[in-house]
């Protein structure tokens, strides 16, 4: 039986909420009345066949690409389906990072790929060493997958260790996928998309973790033209046509990216801040440090012993305090916690994971 669903997201979706809730992974939600919208010129039905045209335009000169390189997809969850699905054949080998995204590897076996890891450790930083994924690639090998950041580190991949693994992906016919839904998070010398780097770069994201409005589920793919239509093509199979009010509103989003993007970035860097002060107080736990991004993947002390789950139920049923289990990353030491919704919030669950930690 193929696999047919994902518990991470089943978790997520039933049992992440608390009182205290540092389980989440994007920004606070930017409210509505808060974007200047026309609604004299919101309407429900338009053409959208392929895409609405002005938003596809506003994503690509965005990315500075063109625009036939352009997918619209219903958050990065559905690029990373459609794309993947578009890319993989039953059988065909996808390599893809350790610890991942839980639905990224989901996807992979509903897809019936045969599904290989190449690790990124914590001693080293998480980072993507080029040279593990030299080993693991095959002539089978189809695609790579990476994300930037890294869920659930944060961790930078530089545009040079990129293109080293493009080459990689060159030398075997694969396609790398790099999943860039956290990217902007880095506000200060934001990268340019990995698109840049190569004809087999293709990449997925979109603006819900950064820009705090999930609920338009404005994604894309970007992809060389003759692979994006590929993809048009197998999204009639799937949703056929986006909701067209949606792309209205993300189009005035677009115009607006910097408004939506700086509304949440002191509270992401008040998290930061807590979170650091804190890591540096407590020594039952650890993390390797970023100066980015709206995630942070937390060890548990080895002297504790105990396995991130006890720890967290403890954390929920006693202290009203949520954090994202590492055994959904298959690092079950490890909890993730989010930044960027709350800050007084986000300190008090901090508080309280000190207390538990007692
Ligand atoms: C790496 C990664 N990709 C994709 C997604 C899904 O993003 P979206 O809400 O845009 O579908 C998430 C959500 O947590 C994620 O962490």
């Amino acid at each position: 039986m193929r696999q047919k669903h994902s518990d991470y997201m089943h978790w997520s979706k039933t049992q992440s909420r608390a009182r205290f809730n540092l389980a989440t992974s994007g920004v606070a939600p930017f409210p509505l009345r808060e974007l200047p919208v026309d609604f004299q010129k919101l309407e429900i039905n338009g053409d959208n066949s392929y895409g609405y045209a002005p938003l596809r335009a506003a994503i690509a000169v965005h990315h500075g690409v063109d625009p036939d390189c352009v997918v619209e997809s219903a958050g990065t969850s559905m690029a990373n389906h459609l794309a993947m699905a578009a890319i993989i054949e039953p059988g065909d080998e996808v390599l893809i990072e350790h610890p991942a995204y839980g639905p990224i590897l989901d996807v992979a076996h509903y897809l019936e790929a045969k599904v290989k890891r190449f690790p990124r450790t914590e001693e080293n930083g998480w980072a993507v060493v080029p040279g593990e994924i030299r080993r693991c690639v095959t002539p089978n090998t189809r695609l790579i997958v990476i994300t930037n950041l890294h869920n659930p580190t944060s961790v930078l991949t530089p545009d040079s260790v990129l293109r080293e693994v493009g080459e990689i992906a060159r030398t075997v016919g694969a396609l790398l996928l790099v999943d860039e839904v956290y990217l902007d998070a880095v506000y200060e010398g934001t990268p340019r998309t990995s698109f840049h780097l190569g004809p087999e770069f293709v990449v997925t994201s979109s603006l819900t973790k950064v820009y705090g409005i999930s609920g338009l589920r404005c994604g894309w793919i970007l992809a060389r033209p003759d692979l994006a239509w590929k993809m048009q093509r197998l999204n009639d199979l799937y949703s056929a046509t986006a909701v067209y009010p949606g792309e209205l509103l993300s189009t005035v989003a677009f115009k607006h990216l910097d408004l939506l993007r700086e509304r949440a970035r002191p509270i992401v860097a008040a998290d930061r801040k807590l979170l650091r002060d804190f890591l540096a107080q407590q020594p039952a736990v650890s993390a390797v440090w970023t100066h980015w991004g709206t995630t942070s993947f937390v060890r548990l002390s080895r002297s504790r012993g105990s396995k991130a789950d006890i720890f967290l139920e403890r954390l929920q049923s006693e202290f009203e305090t949520s954090a994202v289990p590492g055994r959904f990353f298959e690092m079950p030491d490890h909890f993730r916690i989010g930044m960027g919704v709350n800050t007084e919030m986000f300190g008090e669950g901090l508080n309280r994971i000190g207390h538990a930690l007692v």
